[in-house]
């Protein structure tokens, strides 16, 4: 059952998940109309760490379904003079209907939905979880694919830090992918998280530490999370070793997709952005109605 905060895609089930698809859809069909379907609520975006996407679909997720939106700007407010981010979140929960909460520590937005009356949404907390990612990455190979289940897909980079592989995996064990993680050494995937979605779901992941296309439906890339390394020199020298270039798709599936979360930085050179496999932009762009659904969702949630 959907319930009233969105912080880890373990908070969904599958039929859950299945019907945010659903509601996307007719979202879909919806932004083409332009028609509203909310009126007098208000969404709050509270990002305390580096957006673009997230921040800027959900507000676009919000407007196109005719509610209002208030941007928390962390520079310039209360809490440049010390004030909590309990007590913030307590003031933004009382202005708003929804929030929407991005923070570099993990586990931070579990605790604002604890603290708050009306639902909390995860863009994102840490190297932990970001479900709307996920939701729209899922979507996107649907869409792609026309289903999931069976898809191959290989999931590449920094699988140590990046929390949408986190969720992703999670979510790929859900609907019963076959998974390939593909990351650089000391970089890979928790074992822990691994072995979560091996008990839950059954899914066995293959893992390698150099690309190989051969097979592959879908390369789900994501960069080096720079940030989240506590040495930055570590991050520098990884960043090479995984750049998808059209010699590394020697072998590929003429149909194989090329999915990033983006921002890409140097692991896909802008030369592939015309390649045929390329679908990171048509990718972010399901982050609109992905998550007016979510949005939607969640505003029928009643205290
Ligand atoms: C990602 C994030 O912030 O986790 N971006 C996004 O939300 N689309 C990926 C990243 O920063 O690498």
């Amino acid at each position: 059952m959907i319930g009233k905060d969105l912080v880890s895609f373990r908070d969904l089930e599958k039929k859950d998940v299945e019907h945010y698809f659903k509601m996307a859809s007719q979202m879909e069909k919806n932004l083409k109309s332009g028609k509203k379907l909310v009126k007098n609520k208000v969404v709050a975006t509270l990002f305390f760490e580096a957006s673009t996407r997230t921040k800027l679909s959900f507000q676009t997720a919000a407007e196109r379904l005719g509610c209002n939106v208030i941007d928390f700007g962390v520079a310039g407010s209360s809490l440049e003079k010390g004030e909590s981010l309990a007590d913030t979140i307590k003031i933004l929960d009382g202005y708003a209907d929804v929030l929407v909460m991005r923070h570099p520590l993990e586990g931070s937005v579990r605790l604002a939905g604890e603290m708050s009356k009306h639902p909390v949404i995860n863009g994102g907390d840490g190297g932990n979880q970001h479900p709307t990612q996920t939701l729209l990455d899922l979507y996107t190979i649907l869409k792609e694919k026309k289903k999931i289940k069976g898809v191959n897909v290989h999931l590449v980079g920094d699988l140590k830090h990046a929390r949408t592989m986190r969720s992703l995996l999670y979510g790929l064990g859900m609907f019963g992918a076959d998974v390939t993680l593909v990351a650089p050494r000391g970089l890979e995937m928790d074992p822990g998280v691994i072995k979560e979605v091996h008990e839950r779901f059954g899914l066995k992941v293959r893992e390698l530490s150099a690309l190989d296309v051969r097979g592959a439906d879908v390369l789900y890339v994501c960069r080096i999370q720079k940030e989240r390394f506590l040495d930055p020199y570590e991050a520098q020298k990884v960043v090479a070793e995984f750049r998808i270039t059209e010699d590394a798709l020697v072998g590929a599936k003429d149909d194989l997709i090329i999915m990033h979360p983006l921002p890409k930085i140097d692991e896909i050179p802008a030369s592939m952005d015309e390649s045929p496999h390329a679908r990171y932009f048509e990718q972010a762009r399901n982050g609109v109605p992905v998550r007016m659904a979510v949005i939607y969702e969640a505003l029928k949630y009643k205290k």
